[in-house]
């Protein structure tokens, strides 16, 4: 989490570093810096709150050298004091850092005397820097990276080298981009890919020097290390609002085009094929376990996998959380397929988890959205989802556009395994390529109607579901409280009576999925128990049921792709309804690069 901006070269450094941090606030948003130079003086301003504060504080400084930070905090409040940049006692290094200095208490504690000014973990890195300072600015970078533990991206000013940057990372990613006129410094691709000739990424413990018209990279040692570019195919920067009010529903809106872009790539006439597979038949019908991996709403679209896959391709199928999956001390081999599910292909826990599964000797393909993500590049095989940029925190096409991918992979690796028939896989397969014209349907006649009123009205929120219906409540449910901030939970319609029922009361709400064929039954029989003691009910069905909400009819397994829309749509206006901050909710960030 967090975004860091560097820049050397002749424009004014502040321009360019504030433009650029308020390109990666979806890192974070609740402060930010800027310490520049003009050659002689460094100068440090900070404000508590989002990038854009930071043009009026900033309007007569002229710099040709900086680095800025957009922080979500993790240690210490969202305050000025605890922004970065921070610079050493006696203002000789300045620094900003994203990630986690998990052994900062003990580094502190070894800088008596030390005058520190925030309760941050990062602010160690200035103050040991100028304790060890030799002099030699990369043997000294060198020196105090070794003895971090935990994860870092850095940016550097040191006042005796004034035309130097230097970076630093581990676990957290970190880019240069090199032009002809100057050199850039971001923790994220997409923040030099529309500015740079050539674009470096930075690995684990390498040093890298930058300056006006040259970058070297540097092992801990101080040795040099040739790096190759990055290459980029494409880069989507698209970040305009397109006439919408907010990010979150323009994004919804394009959910058609997302789903189709994506489906595209991977089915035709009537086949299914993934350019990055790289197993053969063989391999592929020999997979006997799959574990489906991510955070938040990637991991809900695992949900929908692992249901998927135990049903077409009979073999134990399971989504796991990835901040939990490390410590499930998991049983993998070669016949255990992983996937990993990833907007941003960056999320800390979820490549964690990548890499454990590799250890382990598991088969592993990614689903992501950004082409040259650190999970994309560490996958055996990857799987691109064409949902576009995606803006708004709480995610939407990207989501439906991870659904189309699992639900493609499944059948692929159904059909490999000869688990299910031709005519079966046929019939997936048209129904699969409906399922962008079906979402336009939605969008064209949903009507939430009073809804979000009746959610507000209320003191309590349960949505509930069944097999894949119970997907989307917890999807749902997602949505409504990370935009919202209205307590709500979902619940596996069966679970009601073990426990949730007794929150029921004629203040609740109870937002019931009924739309899978063969458990409509017992759905009912769950709705009438709420409604029994008072909860007001809305229902949603297909089109030819009688639910408050009607989608059009699909086969089971994809009507999570269908009851999220509305579920979107009503958590959108009730946040909107609330005069809640839809595109970035309070403390929340979209790429998550801290565990
Ligand atoms: C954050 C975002 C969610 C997202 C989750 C996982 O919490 O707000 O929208 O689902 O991270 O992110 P990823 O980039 O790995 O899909």
């Amino acid at each position: 989490m967090c975004g860091i901006m560097g820049y050397i070269g002749d424009e004014n450094a502040v321009n360019v570093i504030i433009k650029g941090l308020e390109d990666l606030e979806y890192r974070g948003y609740d402060s930010a810096g800027i310490a520049v130079s003009n050659g002689s003086e460094t100068t440090v301003v900070k404000t508590a709150g989002s990038p854009s504060g930071l043009w009026d504080k900033c309007k007569s400084i002229k710099a040709n050298i900086g680095i800025g930070h957009t922080r979500w905090a993790t240690h210490g409040a969202a305050t000025e004091q605890n922004a970065h940049p921070h610079t050493s006692e006696h203002g000789m290094f300045s620094i900003v850092h994203n990630g986690i200095i998990e052994n900062y208490a003990e580094l502190k504690s070894g800088l008596d005397g030390v005058r520190f000014t925030s309760e941050t973990d990062s602010e160690v890195i200035a103050q040991l820097l100028e304790k060890e300072y030799t002099g030699d600015l990369k043997g000294t970078v060198g020196g105090v990276v070794k003895k971090l533990k935990g994860s870092f991206a850095l940016g550097i000013m040191c006042s005796d080298y004034p035309d130097v940057l230097v970076c630093a990372k581990k676990s957290s990613p970190l880019f240069v981009g090199v032009s002809p006129e100057c050199t850039y410094l971001a923790s994220d691709i997409s923040a030099v890919a529309d500015k740079s000739m050539r674009i470096f990424r930075l690995n684990d413990n390498e040093i890298g020097m930058l300056t006006k018209d040259s970058f070297k990279v540097y092992d801990t040692d101080g040795c040099r290390i040739r790096k190759s570019e990055v290459k980029i195919k494409s880069f989507d920067k698209s970040a305009d609002k397109g006439g919408y009010e907010h990010f979150m529903l323009k994004e919804i809106m394009e959910q058609p085009t997302a789903v189709r872009r994506t489906l595209d790539e991977i089915t035709a006439d009537g086949k299914i094929s993934f350019k990055g597979i790289k197993w053969n038949r063989d391999e592929i019908s020999e997979i006997n376990n799959i574990r489906f991996i991510a955070c938040g709403s990637a991991y809900h679209a695992g949900l929908v996998g692992a249901y998927a896959a135990e049903r077409l391709i009979g073999c134990p199928a399971e989504a796991c959380i990835a901040s939990e999956f490390r410590y499930m001390y998991p049983h993998l081999d070669s016949n255990t397929l992983v996937v990993i599910i990833s907007q941003s292909g960056e999320t800390a826990d979820t490549l964690a988890a990548l890499r454990l599964a590799k250890k382990k000797g598991a088969k592993t393909v990614s689903i992501v959205n950004v082409e040259n993500s650190t999970i994309a590049a560490e996958s055996d095989c990857v799987i691109m989802t064409r949902a576009g940029k995606e803006v708004a925190v709480a995610t939407t096409k990207a989501y439906s556009a991870q659904l189309a991918v699992i639900y493609a992979l499944v059948l692929y690796i159904a059909m490999a395994g000869e688990k299910i028939s031709k005519n079966e896989f046929q019939r997936y397969v048209n129904e699969l390529k409906k399922l962008p014209d079906k979402i336009e349907q939605i969008l064209i006649s949903a009507e939430v109607g009073r809804i979000p009123d009746k959610i507000l009205a209320g003191d309590y929120v349960c949505f509930i579901g069944r097999g894949f219906d119970y997907c989307t409540a917890e999807e749902a449910s997602l949505k409504l409280k990370e935009i919202s901030y209205i307590p709500c939970e979902a619940y596996a319609a069966g679970e009601l009576k073990h426990g949730t029922i007794s929150l029921i009361s004629d203040k609740s709400l109870v937002i019931a999925l009924c739309c899978s064929s063969e458990l409509k039954d017992k759905i009912m029989s769950n709705v009438n128990e709420a409604a029994a003691r008072g909860a007001k009910i809305i229902t949603v069905t297909d089109i030819d049921g009688d639910g408050d909400i009607k989608i059009p009819n699909t086969l089971d397994m994809f009507f999570p792709s269908l009851e999220i829309i509305p579920m979107q749509l009503i958590a959108y206006y009730t946040a909107k309804n609330k005069g809640c901050a839809i595109d970035k909710p309070k403390n929340l960030a979209k790429s998550v690069t801290v565990e």
